[in-house]
């Protein structure tokens, strides 16, 4: 996820230089990425870029991305999906004549094949990104079609994935062409200039006057004016779409979400969808698992929720590739480094990439010799830089303090690495591998479908549920690490004590604290033998006279066992990490508002933990 930002002026009608403003709507776009950012602008006739590795102050400071000249300037701050943050990663891109400029936020899933037919036709790449394809794109086509906008347009036929384009050019000075498919942008209306941006916070201190981009939308902006076309469709009367924003500026980073957790919640379908086509191509899989097959032992560590990922990928690595795995807590390091060899390899998870227990445990097995693959959302962040291999979620930018939507992008990531190991072992035939990872690919709109069955009936549940001190969370196989994450959210937000463990350990003492009305959750799997054991733990709980909280498919056979039953469509039992968490992140997350706590900063924690 990436912020990017265009304005279009007339001389003299800005409350600011444009460059200036372009500087300050990167401000408001920092929590949409910022690990590089850069403008570029045309200035008489040439396109003048600045740009750099790291966060926007800095590079204010180094390079003054505000001070740049010209009434038509576009600018970018980065989350980096393909190729590591980096002056020459950073955008906007150029062609080989620097005639065209391009920021883009999303992920062109086919700049293989389009950076091999460019360069067989001369072209020349600086950078390691996908996007640096679409200005070499437009410069190739513009040298048939002679006009800018017939060759944007082509260029973006041929592109396939998920985008928000904004394009200038020395042939058009006093235009702004884009075009959006799956990441958003919203044009701003305004007396003598108009804008484009990711989102409404870039442009609120300059318009309220907006128009949402649709999908499939392509078009430019001028000062005066604005032409829109939907593609293969037809021109678009854009004046039907213009509407007024009363958001205040707060809101409106939030996308109008009250908390980032929130919306972080509600982006879990694009941050998997995004992590899906990311993995699909990630040539690292490959390499991570020939270092699986070479292995004598394999471990995997990390903290909090990602530790509960580590622990679902223990779970299915061995029901998948008949390979235990060794999973411990990344703080409880030095008990396990000692028992490693150079013929081991480590998995260390971290969302940020920087939690110090996972850095020191990831240190610590490196001086025995040991390969480790890391699993990031955080491109060039510590732990990936001291790994041998490195495999990331796209899930974008976490602001909120309890992880939602790296986790469900994290177990996407380990079934991905999982079902590809257990293929290579021969334990799954290539069809049973791609219908599994056809399961996968299908994460996205499962997802959405949970979020929008489950929102309501979660704050509704809240009412109750946020008088409660207590609550277990239970489950079986590999349901445990889903019940694990889902008490760790209600914990961390709403400071209610919430338990997880194997549902079968209940009769082994944590039985004696239930009595009546006690909060059980189980986590039901869509897994036949599964549902049997359930039956029984749900059983022996109700004849205690707690209450039974389920998520659970639609056509479970417990539907009759339970108080409370957050439904979920029937799907393969692989997806269960990204079915299931989804109802215990909204459960978390409107109790601990239900009790008057603000669930993006809880007491005592920090979005990441950088100390041991
Ligand atoms: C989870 O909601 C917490 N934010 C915390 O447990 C977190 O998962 C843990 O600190 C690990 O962070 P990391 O993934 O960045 O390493």
């Amino acid at each position: 996820m990436c912020g990017i930002i265009g304005v279009v002026a007339l001389p003299g009608k800005t409350p600011y230089r444009p460059g200036v403003m372009v500087y300050r709507g990167l401000k408001r776009l920092e929590y949409r990425g910022y690990d590089s950012a850069g403008v570029a602008a045309v200035y008489h006739d040439k396109i003048i870029v600045v740009k750099g590795k790291g966060k926007i102050d800095d590079l204010e400071k180094k390079l003054g991305l505000s001070s740049v000249d010209g009434l038509t300037i576009i600018g970018h701050t980065r989350w980096a999906t393909h190729g590591a943050p980096s002056d020459v990663n950073a955008h906007p891109h150029t062609d080989c004549k620097n005639e065209f400029a391009v920021v883009h936020n999303g992920i062109i899933q086919n700049f293989r094949e389009l950076k091999q037919l460019l360069i067989s036709k001369g072209h020349v790449f600086r950078s390691d990104t996908d996007t640096e394809v679409v200005p070499h794109l437009v410069e190739e086509l513009y040298k048939t079609t002679g006009d800018v906008y017939q060759a944007f347009k082509q260029a973006i036929k041929m592109i396939k994935g998920s985008y928000a384009l904004i394009l200038i050019s020395v042939h058009e000075p006093d235009k702004i062409f884009f075009a959006k498919k799956d990441s958003p942008l919203i044009i701003g209306l305004a007396e003598g200039f108009n804008l484009l941006a990711s989102d409404i916070p870039a442009l609120l201190e300059y318009t309220k006057k907006i128009i949402t981009v649709r999908d499939n939308w392509i078009g430019y902006i001028t000062p005066k004016e604005v032409f829109i076309e939907e593609l293969d469709k037809g021109v678009i009367d854009w004046r039907k779409y213009v509407r007024i924003v009363e958001w205040s500026l707060e809101d409106a980073t939030k996308s109008g979400y009250p908390h980032f957790m929130l919306k972080e919640i509600h982006e879990q379908p694009r941050a998997l969808k995004d992590t899906f086509y990311g993995i699909r191509e990630d040539v690292a899989v490959a390499e991570a698992v020939k270092l699986l097959l070479d292995a004598e032992k394999i471990y995997v560590t990390a903290a909090g929720t990602s530790y509960h990922a580590g622990y679902y990928y223990s779970i299915l690595s061995a029901i998948l590739a008949r390979r235990p795995i060794i999973h411990f807590i990344a703080s409880e390091y030095e008990v396990y480094a000692p028992t490693s060899s150079e013929k081991d390899v480590l998995i260390v998870i971290s969302q940020s990439g920087e939690t110090m227990d996972s850095l020191k445990a990831l240190r610590a097995f490196k001086e025995n010799g040991v390969k480790v693959i890391a699993v990031s959302n955080v491109i060039d962040s510590a732990i990936p830089r001291e790994s041998d291999i490195s495999i990331y979620t796209r899930a974008g930018p976490e602001i909120g303090v309890a992880a939602t939507k790296t986790f469900t992008t994290q177990t996407l990531v380990l079934s991905w690495l999982a079902i590809s190991h257990a293929e290579a072992l021969g334990y799954l035939t290539r069809n049973e591998a791609e219908e599994l990872r056809d399961w996968l690919g299908k994460s996205s709109e499962i997802a959405s479908k949970i979020i929008a069955w489950n929102e309501s009936y979660a704050l509704k549940l809240s009412e109750w549920f946020s008088s409660r001190g207590n609550a277990y969370y239970l489950s079986r196989g590999i349901g445990v690490p889903v019940a694990m994450e889902g008490a760790l959210k209600m914990k961390e937000i709403s400071y209610i004590h919430a338990e997880a463990y194997p549902a079968g350990e209940s009769k082994h003492g944590p039985i004696a604290l239930v009595e009546e009305n006690y909060p059980v959750l189980f986590v039901i799997p869509n897994h036949p033998e599964l549902e049997k054991l359930i039956l029984g733990n749900i059983q022996e709980m109700k004849a205690r006279g707690a209450v039974i909280i389920g998520i659970a498919s639609e056509d479970t056979s417990l539907r009759d066992q339970l108080d409370y039953w957050f439904k979920i469509p029937t799907t393969h039992w692989i997806l269960t990490p990204i079915t299931h968490t989804p109802p215990l992140q909204l459960l978390a997350y409107h109790t601990a508002v239900k009790r008057g706590y603000d669930p993006d900063k809880p007491r005592n924690l920090a979005k990441t933990v950088t100390v041991e």
